[in-house]
């Protein structure tokens, strides 16, 4: 049996323009004296609002941490459990997608054909399903009981 790929859900134009500026804002805010590689990420709850998050690194390097997970600490506190969209502002080279972890950490709260923007300041790039970019994952449904 062969799965097909899950493509990702179309995002409107409008919600694609205020994600890239919450992100584009976040990056210009982000704290990456160590790797001088900013990023901003913004999410689009089930509400409809946009929440962004920066990377925020630390002297003792493992202690800091990414934009996505910055992102995601703000839409949980405002009291959204889903993510329909993210977009990630990256710092230049190749485009960015979000690390293993960060991956991990949306599949918490995204369906498999959440759309993952890469963009930059000044463009936008590919867009991903959550599932192109962490197959056969394991989540929340994993812990429910039959
Ligand atoms: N980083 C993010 O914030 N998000 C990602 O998806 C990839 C990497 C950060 C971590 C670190 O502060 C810097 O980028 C370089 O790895």
């Amino acid at each position: 049996m062969s799965a097909l790929p899950v493509e990702p859900v179309p995002l409107s134009s409008t919600v694609l323009e205020q994600l890239w500026a919450a992100a584009r804002a976040a990056h210009a805010r982000a704290y990456a004296p160590y790797s001088r590689y900013a990023v901003g990420a913004a999410i689009v709850d089930e509400h409809g609002q946009v929440h962004a998050g920066c990377n925020v690194e630390n002297a003792a390097y493992p202690q800091g941490w990414c934009a996505e997970a910055s992102a995601l600490s703000a839409l949980v506190l405002s009291g959204a459990r889903q993510v329909r969209g993210v977009l990630v502002v990256g710092t230049g080279g190749a485009w960015i997608t979000p690390c293993g972890g960060c991956r991990q950490k949306l599949r918490e709260f995204g369906e498999p054909d959440m759309p993952i923007v890469s963009a930059t300041v000044e463009a936008l790039g590919p867009v991903y399903s959550l599932e192109q970019l962490l197959p056969h994952s394991f989540g929340p449904d994993h812990l429910r009981k039959p």
